[in-house]
């Protein structure tokens, strides 16, 4: 991917996100957003995802098709897996529901989850359930998957099982951008850390310096508060 932010200003009324944001990211594969909570994470990836617009500034992506993933309950409640995945190829993207059903099934094969094909969302686990979201957001051939904390709604077993599925997909070529408070997740998968906070990034740069001695003082608090206890 590449992406392009410019001199970007979000305030929500009085509190002010971003301030004058920069960010120039070039060939970049995967990227993990990494920050303290109430820093601006979700409305970053919600502006790189056109979900949120910015009060000034510009975003270019060279990426136009995004799948979203959130923390968790996005599936229609009342419909099954499977419906859940060919409703969005139908309607919004005017697939034939025979095809659809096929391609959705196909999916449902290839990520093993073809058992709970017929189950409805209270059926299934958390981590059923997220990965069925992540087959949903993969079904419509985007350039690029976003996830928005995708398991940390979850219990640590449920967790592993989603993550391989996202670095699956990652190593069969998908471009993902993720929030996330996985730190080991992060330093395996993203090629690029951007630490939200302060109003803008305040550190963008490969894991091994994110993790390393040289990483800001800032980055440096805030891990040694999430890695506490791991
Ligand atoms: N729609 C909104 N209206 C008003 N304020 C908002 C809105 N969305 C977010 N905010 C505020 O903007 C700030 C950034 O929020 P954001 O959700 O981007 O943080 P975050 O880094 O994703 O946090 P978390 O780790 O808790 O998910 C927070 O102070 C939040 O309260
Ligand atoms: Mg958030």
């Amino acid at each position: 991917m590449n992406l392009n932010i410019e001199n970007l200003n979000k305030c929500y009324g009085e509190l002010c996100v971003f301030n004058q944001l920069n960010l120039d990211l070039k060939d970049v594969k995967s990227v993990a957003l990494i920050g303290p909570s109430g820093e601006g994470k979700t409305t970053l990836l919600r502006l790189i995802a056109d979900l949120e617009t910015a009060d000034s500034g510009s975003i270019s992506f060279n990426r136009n098709h995004k799948g979203m993933v959130f923390q968790l309950q996005n599936l229609f409640p009342h419909l099954t897996a499977l419906q859940n995945i060919v409703l969005p190829l139908t309607k919004v993207h005017n697939v034939e529901k025979k095809d659809a059903e096929q391609q959705a099934i196909q999916l449902l094969q290839r990520f093993k989850l073809s058992e709970h094909a017929n189950k409805k969302p209270a059926q299934l686990s958390g981590g059923q359930q997220q990965r069925i979201a992540i087959c949903r957001a993969v079904a419509t051939n985007p350039d690029i998957l976003l996830f928005d904390e995708p398991t940390s709604a979850l219990d640590p077993e449920y967790t592993a099982e989603v993550l391989d599925l996202i670095a699956e997909l990652r190593g069969e070529g998908m471009e993902i951008i993720f929030v996330t408070h996985e730190m080991g997740f992060a330093r395996q998968i993203a090629d690029r850390i951007l630490f939200v906070a302060d109003g803008g990034i305040s550190f963008n740069g490969i894991a091994d310096d994110f993790f390393g001695e040289a990483a800001p003082q800032r980055v440096k608090d805030f891990l040694g508060k999430v890695l506490k206890y791991n």
